[in-house]
């Protein structure tokens, strides 16, 4: 059976389970260490709790942003070309897109999005928001090359790409999606882009393992999502969460580490941890001046300027998609 989730399709099979789900849990716990793709995070529980981290006084990418983003706001008109559409790689649902289009007063915004629903209720808000900024939403797979809307092609483009998602891509994945954006946007756009920043091992674990404990319900979240869409009996009580710096990749992990040795089942296949065993959920990488530039580069982005907050924890970057030419 297939479904419709906006234009995407979902592949469900008879019982109504996501088969792409399925399949990334089942070989992610097949494999070691064993992992599960951090995008399955994301259920509508997910969500929610990942808007709840935002407000954490640990975390602090998202207040640092907000900040480049309000007190920046008269060199972003400088740097950025006038009479721009914005595409932004995700739907803005939160305080920062409005931010930025206030300060560059952008000719056309175009949010693009997988989540239709989403998709239509933030185009709505922004549309509301903006009376006269003419607002085309696009629903389809950022990772791959979009086909933007005609209404737009002889603007000038700025794609918006905050927040240090990017961060959750290994290098190889962050790379082909820096080329798709290069594709889809073409040659001569700009690009804004969040990268976190290195910075000490302590304020790093603390923003991914608060003392609240949100973070570690977002983590637990996942095994509640196997264990009832996919028949689990993974038993949760065994398994903490865990905030890792791993140094060497330059990333904080989030891994659930089992207390005791663990055996249990998903979709009907056996899987077994022995004590102090983990499942990695996510990775957070970080940056610094050469690493995002270099990232950048690596992807088609020629850096142009980069901005920080006050305390030097986050950095928003613009880039340029300069035309290819020979180099020695
Ligand atoms: C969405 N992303 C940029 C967040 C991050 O900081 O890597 C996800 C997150 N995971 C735990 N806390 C926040």
């Amino acid at each position: 059976m297939t479904s419709t989730q906006g234009l995407k399709l979902v592949d469900r099979d008879e019982s109504g389970v996501d088969t792409a789900f399925r399949a990334d849990v089942l070989a992610g716990l097949s494999q070691e260490p064993k992992a599960v793709p951090a995008r399955w995070l994301y259920d509508d529980a997910g969500s929610q709790l990942f808007e709840d981290i935002t407000q954490l006084p640990e975390y602090y990418p998202t207040r640092a942003e907000t900040e480049i983003l309000t007190d920046r706001a008269g060199e972003f008109a400088d740097m950025i070309r006038a009479g721009s559409a914005v595409v932004e790689f995700g739907s803005g649902s939160s305080v920062k897109t409005p931010l930025l289009l206030s300060a560059i007063d952008p000719a056309a915004y175009v949010p693009l999005d997988i989540a239709g629903d989403f998709l239509r209720a933030a185009a709505a808000d922004l549309a509301a928001k903006f009376p006269g900024l003419p607002v085309y939403p696009v629903e389809a797979d950022f990772m791959r090359r979009v086909e933007l809307p005609e209404e737009i092609a002889d603007m000038p483009k700025l794609g918006f790409f905050p927040g240090s998602t990017i961060g959750n891509m290994v290098a190889r994945t962050a790379v082909d999606l820096l080329r798709n954006m290069r594709e889809t946007l073409g040659e001569g756009a700009q690009l804004l882009i969040g990268m976190d920043l290195i910075k000490d091992r302590e304020v790093l674990v603390a923003a991914y393992d608060d003392a609240q404990g949100v973070t570690a319900e977002f983590n637990y979240n996942l095994v509640r999502r196997i264990n009832r869409e996919l028949e689990g009996d993974i038993p949760l009580d065994a398994l903490t969460h865990e905030a890792r710096w791993n140094d060497e990749y330059a990333r904080v992990e989030m891994h659930l580490v089992t207390s005791r040795d663990i055996s249990f089942s998903v979709a009907g296949k056996s899987f077994a941890l022995t004590a102090g065993e983990s499942i990695h959920t996510e990775n957070s990488h970080k940056f610094n001046r050469r690493t995002s530039n270099m990232l950048l580069l690596a992807g088609g982005w020629d850096p142009q300027t980069r901005w920080l907050d006050s305390e030097g924890r986050f950095s928003l970057l613009l880039a340029e998609a300069r035309p290819n030419r020979s180099a020695p």
